[in-house]
């Protein structure tokens, strides 16, 4: 099954998943009532996710982390809820381009969103433990930096004092997920990760469609995130020809992962300092700057990529754990430095809505077993089996998640477009008429479409697209509006701890997302020849409280020290 659609599939997709969605707007479980009677009002995402329009003033955050992805949260940020007054990070390149953007979205840049004065309002670090240190009016910080140091930083965090929203994957290893979750216990301070996921709107359409049973029975999800690397970066020669870019006498790639050293960086006197480079958690500047290519700092393609997307999949089966995973994987095409692989494929079992027993409250029941604590099965047939692919040599098909069930099959695209495709009832010959979608030229020449539908469909179809979000967020601003929410709400002493808010992405459930995508490096990398590993998942890794349980026990001797 390609996800790449010719237009008019795509578009008949498209209205098919909003007629679906207006369909069951007036059911009374289905998106918790807040649909029903809604006519033309997109639902307002602070509505949906249970946090008000803020009042009084916003939180002050400090940002660790200005590169590519603290970009993001800049340019996506609500400053009504949350205001930077400080930013941290060790590459002058980065510190300066916080602040002027690339100019366009997402990266705007702290100029663009605060006006002429950010640069003066916003205090500039280099060193984190010294903006801690001076700057205790600052509430919250928000973390961007690589994976290896996530554990690290926001533990200091914490410790000081500060709320956190931390970037995915939680953690390098899963000891440091709990750690970070038993500090937060102990501070009493929000944790809140990055799977902005939990946060989108058209993942919570998608998701309470599956949950009315508009896709039947699932027992298969498909989710990829592939890219082509394999193009080479050109540049013009003195001769004024385009030419191959050579690094070594080898032509480099686009490869995102591999990024150019920046100029800024390379003379910066601090950068070229190896005592300075080690405090801040490096070998060199390479490592710095392609983080992600290396075991020490980076947790390969399933951390960066495969953990958003079994996050959305698992998100689709209720946010329940994975049963089992088998990988295989390596570094099949690149013949560079890199440590990480560059191809993985994943199986996943996952359990369906009858695999445990369940109380009157839908609660799993559980039961002693050789002297542990263990959710009690019910139906051991009852499996769905989630396939996860990321590949660097062909990007045929986008990112995204297709979920395959016994009536039909519902796509999300890039985190931008959702798709719902009825199975054909073989035996029913007066079904409803489908909307149907034509196409036509467009005056540019490009394909557009007509549809046509039944009435009832029409109106269905009229009021799933009055409320499908438009533009579509991918839940970056609204995860950090609903994280200012929890700190204003943990901080007002009139509220009881038992009424506070809660993030969706809190540390417990973040760490299921990494265990997810740990274990499968673990399952990829312990392979013998070509067989690998199939590895169960075990209920307490899950469990924060036993620091020692934990799918990947080896995964320290390359890693940072932990203190
Ligand atoms: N949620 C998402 O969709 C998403 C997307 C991309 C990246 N991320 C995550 O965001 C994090 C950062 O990724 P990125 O793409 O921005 O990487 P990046 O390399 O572009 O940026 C990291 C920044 O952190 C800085 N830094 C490193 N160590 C530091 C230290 N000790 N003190 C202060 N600053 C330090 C670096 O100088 C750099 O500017 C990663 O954990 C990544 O997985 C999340």
């Amino acid at each position: 099954m390609a996800m790449n659609l010719l237009p008019e599939k795509r578009e008949q997709g498209k209205q098919e998943f909003a007629v679906q969605v207006g369909q069951h707007m007036n059911r009374r479980d289905f998106m918790k009532g807040l649909l029903a009677g809604a006519a033309a009002v997109p639902v307002s995402a602070a509505l949906y996710y249970g946090y008000e329009k803020f009042h009084g003033e916003p939180v002050r955050a400090a940002l660790i982390g200005c590169g590519d992805e603290g970009g993001v949260l800049v340019g996506e940020h609500n400053p009504e809820y949350l205001r930077f007054v400080a930013v941290c990070d060790i590459r002058p390149f980065n510190r300066r381009r916080i602040f002027e953007g690339e100019g366009r979205p997402p990266r705007l840049g702290l100029i663009r969103k605060y006006g002429s004065n950010a640069r003066k309002e916003i205090e500039q670090f280099t060193d984190y433990q010294e903006m801690l240190n001076k700057r205790k009016d600052i509430q919250a910080v928000v973390i961007a930096v690589p994976l290896h140091l996530h554990a690290k930083i926001a533990i200091d965090c914490m410790r000081a004092g500060k709320h956190v929203l931390c970037e995915k994957l939680m953690a390098w290893n899963v000891r440091q997920c709990k750690e970070m979750i038993r500090t937060a216990r102990e501070t009493d301070r929000v944790l809140s990760i990055g799977h902005q996921r939990h946060y989108s709107l058209l993942y919570a359409y998608a998701s309470e469609l599956i949950r009315a049973g508009t896709l039947g029975k699932i027992k298969h999800i498909r989710a990829l995130w592939h890219r082509n690397q394999t193009w080479p970066v050109m540049e013009v020669g003195k001769d004024g020809k385009l030419r191959p870019k050579l690094e070594n006498g080898q032509p480099v790639l686009r490869d995102s992962w591999r990024p150019d050293i920046p100029k800024e960086d390379l003379a910066d006197p601090q950068l070229q300092d190896p005592e300075f480079l080690k405090r801040h958690g490096y070998q060199s500047l390479e490592e710095l700057v392609r983080w992600r290519l290396y075991l020490r700092t980076g947790g390969g393609l399933m951390a960066e990529l495969g953990s958003h997307q079994l996050d959305a999949c698992s998100i689709f089966l209720g946010k329940v754990h994975p049963l089992a995973v088998t990988a295989v994987g390596g570094k099949y095409f690149f013949e560079d430095d890199r440590e990480v692989e560059d191809h993985v494929y994943c199986i996943y079992e996952f359990p369906g809505p009858n695999y445990y027993d369940r109380d009157d409250q839908g609660r799993i029941v559980y039961e002693q077993r050789n002297g542990r604590k263990v959710p009690k099965v019910h139906d051991p047939n009852d499996v769905v089996m989630v396939t996860y692919s990321s590949i660097c040599t062909n990007a045929f098909e986008p990112y995204g998640e297709c979920v395959m069930g016994t009536r039909g099959t519902l796509l999300v695209e890039r985190e931008q477009e959702a798709l719902f495709f009825p199975e054909p009832d073989p035996n029913a010959r007066n079904q409803s008429a489908p909307t149907t979608v034509q196409v036509t030229q467009s005056a540019v020449n490009k394909p557009a479409t007509e549809a046509s539908a039944s009435e009832p469909r029409a109106e269905a179809l009229r009021r799933g697209q009055s409320v499908l979000p438009n533009p579509v967020s991918r839940g970056y601003r609204e995860e950090m509006e609903h994280f200012a929410y929890c700190v204003k709400m943990w901080e007002d002493r009139n509220v009881k701890p038992e009424e506070r808010p809660w993030p969706r992405c809190h540390g417990e459930v973040a760490m299921a997302d990494a265990i997810v995508a740990l274990t499968a490096n673990v399952a990829m990398r312990r392979r013998n020849g070509a067989v690998s590993s199939r590895i169960e998942f075990q209920p307490e890794w899950f469990d924060p409280m036993i620091l020692d349980a934990v799918p990947d026990p080896d995964v320290k001797e390359q890693g940072p020290p932990f203190e």
